[in-house]
């Protein structure tokens, strides 16, 4: 595709990265904008605000382009859950709400809300062993008294792409909020909130974004952040935050009025680079290669006779990750993921299964030499007694 040159592991490395569902290599405009920000700082001009204020407002308006929105729509996070946190904290809950998601949901998604038990909100974990958030099992479970659906776009650990546009039916039908977690959506597939209308989305940069960590957004639309009480309310947050006395300023009508002051700069000068390389190879282009190269992947995975899918084989209920199960317990599981990384194939282990995440940079032959070191791997655990831990 042109772009393998951006990723120097490929040259000084024999390694093959399957493992953005994780944390993503960063490109080198990535690396050059945080070390100029790092030498300017160091040996340059040393206060640049204005500098980073526009960094920082390109980060804005290049999420917003990423995600279908305006930028006034945007707030930059330092992580996905210090947007999650303004959601959990700041919406006006009741004793009673209720709040519904999958108990296989990732963990920052679900303590936030939990601490919402202690007024009397009840957070229902709806059992979904195969880690699907289908519409379907949503639907059987609310009620008037559900407030809020809470879901990945993506599942980190099935792979599941939960179909928002159906949930949002659903919550317009019980008039609850649909609260949605993007990390592992943003920067692999298209998310367009227009088309889509989530009442909230966040997301760290670290994995599909290819940012550094430290640097991460929250979407919200006009109407939900017209019930969000102001939880964070920093000295940035006002019009002008040079005029120091008058404390009487109201916040910016914005979503950036939740940022949490000065930020991390040198993270998002990381993610305007990034930023600019996602939105020039363009999502449309990112989501179709990561759709073949994970059928491709798929259809090898399949030819071999211990494996099994847990990820959904129909690729319209996918995106980036293909999750498997392989051998007899969890320990095998975790002495081929081992294998795998002792050979140079970066994947996830995670709660006993497999999980590859290619990105739109990988090609079918790193697929192919990765699928080979994986039976490999399978082979050779395969045929060791069972009481061995992999240890
Ligand atoms: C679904 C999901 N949410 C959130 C996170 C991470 O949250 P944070 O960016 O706050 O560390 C991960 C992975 O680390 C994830 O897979």
């Amino acid at each position: 595709m042109g772009y393998r040159e951006l990723f120097p592991y490929l040259r000084e490395t024999p390694t093959i990265y399957l493992n953005h569902a994780a944390t993503s290599p960063l490109p080198t405009p990535v690396v050059k904008a945080v070390s100029h920000y790092l030498h300017e700082r160091s040996a340059g001009k040393i206060n640049f605000w204005q500098e980073d204020w526009e960094v920082v407002r390109q980060c804005r308006e290049k999420i917003a382009a990423l995600i279908n929105t305006t930028s006034d729509r945007i707030a930059l996070m330092h992580n996905t859950s210090a947007g999650i946190q303004i959601l959990a904290q700041g919406l006006p809950w009741q004793p009673g709400d209720e709040i519904l998601m999958i108990d296989q949901e990732f963990p920052a998604n679900v303590y936030p809300y939990r601490t919402l038990e202690a007024m009397g909100v009840k957070v229902r974990l709806l059992p979904a062993p195969d880690g699907r958030s289908t519409p379907e099992l949503f639907s059987q479970y609310v009620s008037e008294r559900t407030r809020a659906i809470v879901v990945s776009a993506v599942q980190f650990l099935s792979g599941y792409r939960t179909p928002l546009t159906d949930l949002r039916q659903l919550c317009d039908q019980y008039g609850c909020w649909l609260l949605v977690d993007a990390i592992q959506a943003v920067g692999s597939i298209q998310i367009d909130v227009q088309q889509t209308p989530v009442d909230a989305l966040v997301a760290g940069g670290q994995k599909w974004m290819m940012s550094p960590h430290g640097t991460g957004f929250l979407y919200i639309s006009e109407a939900l952040q017209a019930q969000l009480r102001r939880t964070p309310f920093s000295w940035l947050s006002v019009p002008d935050p040079w005029d120091f006395f008058r404390y009487d300023q109201q916040p910016v009508p914005q979503a950036r009025q939740f940022e949490a002051a000065t930020l991390n700069y040198p993270g998002f000068y990381g993610m305007e680079a990034a930023l600019d390389l996602l939105l020039k190879v363009s999502p449309a282009a990112i989501e179709q290669r990561i759709a073949h190269l994970v059928q491709y992947l798929q259809e090898q995975l399949q030819e071999i006779e211990s494996v099994r899918l847990y990820t959904p084989e129909d690729p319209e209920l996918r995106a980036g990750i293909l999750t498997v199960q392989v051998g007899e317990n969890e320990e095998q599981a975790k002495a081929v993921a081992k294998f795998c990384m002792k050979h140079g194939v970066h994947i996830a282990y995670r709660s006993g299964k497999i999980r590859f995440s290619p990105h739109f940079y990988n090609t079918p032959d790193e697929i192919d030499r990765a699928v080979r070191i994986f039976q490999k791997g399978l082979d050779t655990v395969l045929q060791q007694p069972v009481a061995a831990s992999g240890e």
